[in-house]
C-alpha cells in the first residue's frame, strides 16, 4: 500500500531524503519501523497538499514575541487570509515566509521544500504591499516586465507574457502599456503591481493589505477583483488583512491571528459561525456576551438561565455566552422561544436594510438585528416593552473564562 502511495508522492522529497527512503525500504533495513514508514507517509502527503507549511514558528523582537509556536498549512491553490488587529504578527508571518524576515526557530515549508535558511529571490515567491513598489520613471509595461528581463526571456516571450498580465488585471495594454505609475488610479497602480508579482509565475503570492490606501468603493470591487485573478491563475495567495469583510468575502480559509497566536483556522462561515474562542467571536462580526455559569439545567447568568445545545465538560464553570445580533428575534415571535426574556427597547437606529434594536433586560444589553422590511419592524418603539429570544440549538456560543 505504501509503495502506491509513496511512489507517488516521493517526488515532493528533496533527493537526499529520496535516496535515503529507498534505500531503507528496498534493503530491508529495519531503521524505518512501519510506523515511522505512516508518518513519513504523512509527511509527504502533507507536503503534496500543502503549498506553504509552517511548523513551531518562533519570532522575538526583544520582548515582543510576534510569533508564538505558529503551526500552519496553506494548501495549494487557495487563497488564504492571516487577520488579525494591528500588532498582532500577521506581517511578520509573511515576512517569514518570504524569506525577508529569519525565525528564531521552526521551520517553512514551500512547496515541499524546506527553505527555512534559502534568501527570499530562491523561494519563487510574488509580493504586493500596501505601500506599492512601483518603479515611477518606468511605463506600466516595464514595470512588469522588469522580473522577466531579468531572468532573461526573448522579447517576444517577455511581451507575450505582459500583455496576458494585462489582460488578465483588466487593463487593456493599448491604453495602459505605456503610461507611467503617476498617470493611474490607486485601485489601478495596484492592479500592476499584482500583474507584475504574478507575471514571473510564483508558486505564492504574498499580500500584506494591499487593498488599505484605496476608497470603500474601490476596495469593494477590488475585493472581487482579486479574487477572480486567483480563480484565475490559481495560485496559492496568501493576504494579510486587519478587516473582516475582506476576509470573509475573498477567503477560502482564514487564520486568526492574536499576539502571535493562531486563534482558530476555518473557511469563513466556520470562524463566523463556530468561533472557537471569544476573541475570535467579537473579532468576526459583532455579538453579545452574557457572563455566566454552566448548571445541569443550562447557564444561570443575571438574564435568567440561557439553554444551548452543549456545554462540553464545563459543568460549575464559569463562561461567557456569544449571540450574534441577528440570531436574535425581537417581538411576540420570540416569546415562546426556547431562550425567551422580556426587556424594554431603548434605542431603534435605521441602517438601511437592517433595523439595529438596542433592548435592555435586567441591566443588560442586547444589541438585536432585524432586516428592516420585517413587519416587526413597525411595531419596535422606543421605551416600550418586547420580548427577545433565541433557541438552544447552535445559535450561541459557550466560552470558558
Ligand atoms: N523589525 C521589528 N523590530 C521590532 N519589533 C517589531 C519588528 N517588526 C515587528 N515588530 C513587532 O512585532 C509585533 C508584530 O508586528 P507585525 O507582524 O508587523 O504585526 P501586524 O502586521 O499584525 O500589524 C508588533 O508588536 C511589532 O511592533
Ligand atoms: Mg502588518
Amino acid at each position: 500500500m505504501y509503495d502506491l502511495i509513496t511512489s507517488h508522492l516521493l517526488r515532493a522529497l528533496e533527493p537526499s531524503q529520496h535516496y535515503l527512503y529507498k534505500k531503507s525500504k528496498y534493503k530491508g533495513s529495519r531503521l524505518i519501523s512501519e510506523m515511522e514508514m505512516i508518518e513519513k507517509t504523512d509527511y509527504i502527503a502533507s507536503k503534496v497538499e500543502n503549498m506553504v507549511i509552517l511548523r513551531d514558528i518562533v519570532k522575538k523582537f526583544g520582548k515582543v514575541v510576534a510569533s508564538d509556536h505558529v503551526n500552519m498549512e496553506i494548501k495549494r491553490n487557495e487563497f488564504f487570509s492571516l487577520l488579525g488587529p494591528s500588532g498582532s504578527g500577521k506581517t511578520t508571518l509573511l515576512r517569514i515566509i518570504a524569506g525577508l524576515e529569519k525565525p528564531d526557530s521552526g521551520i517553512v515549508i514551500l512547496d515541499g521544500r524546506d527553505v527555512t535558511n534559502l534568501p527570499p529571490y530562491k523561494r519563487n515567491i510574488g509580493m504586493v504591499f500596501q505601500h506599492l513598489a512601483l518603479f515611477p520613471h518606468m511605463t506600466v509595461y516595464d514595470n512588469i516586465a522588469y522580473g522577466l528581463k531579468i531572468r532573461k526571456l526573448s522579447n517576444s516571450e517577455v511581451k507575450k507574457r505582459v500583455y496576458d498580465m494585462l489582460e488578465l488585471v483588466k487593463m487593456p495594454p493599448e491604453i495602459f502599456a505605456n503610461r507611467k505609475p503617476g498617470q493611474l488610479s490607486g485601485g489601478q497602480q495596484q492592479r500592476v503591481a499584482i500583474a507584475r508579482a504574478l507575471v514571473t509565475e510564483p508558486a505564492v503570492l504574498l499580500l500584506d493589505e494591499p487593498l488599505g490606501a484605496l476608497d470603500l468603493k474601490i476596495r469593494q470591487h477590488m475585493m472581487l477583483e482579486l479574487k477572480r485573478i486567483q480563480r484565475t491563475v490559481g495560485t496559492t495567495f496568501i493576504y494579510v488583512t486587519h478587516d473582516q469583510g475582506e476576509a470573509l468575502v475573498m477567503s477560502d480559509r482564514i487564520a486568526v491571528i492574536r499576539e502571535g497566536r493562531v486563534e482558530q483556522v476555518g473557511t469563513p462561515s466556520e470562524v463566523y459561525e463556530k468561533p472557537k474562542t471569544k476573541f475570535v467571536a467579537s473579532f468576526i462580526g459583532e455579538a453579545n456576551f452574557i457572563d455566566g455559569i454552566v448548571k445541569e439545567e443550562g447557564i444561570s447568568t443575571s438574564i435568567g438561565p440561557i439553554k444551548v445545545s452543549r456545554t462540553h465538560n464545563l459543568l460549575g464553570k464559569r463562561v461567557v455566552v456569544s449571540i450574534r445580533p441577528e440570531r436574535i428575534r425581537i417581538g411576540e415571535e420570540a416569546r415562546f422561544l426556547e431562550n425567551s426574556y422580556e426587556g424594554k427597547i431603548r434605542e431603534v437606529v435605521y441602517k438601511g436594510d437592517t433595523l439595529i434594536v438596542m433592548v435592555t433586560l435586567d441591566g443588560i444589553g442586547l444589541k438585536v438585528s432585524i432586516p428592516s422590511t420585517h413587519p416587526e419592524s413597525r411595531r419596535l418603539d422606543i421605551n416600550t416593552r418586547t420580548w427577545v429570544g433565541w433557541n438552544a440549538g447552535d445559535e450561541a456560543g459557550v466560552f470558558e473564562v
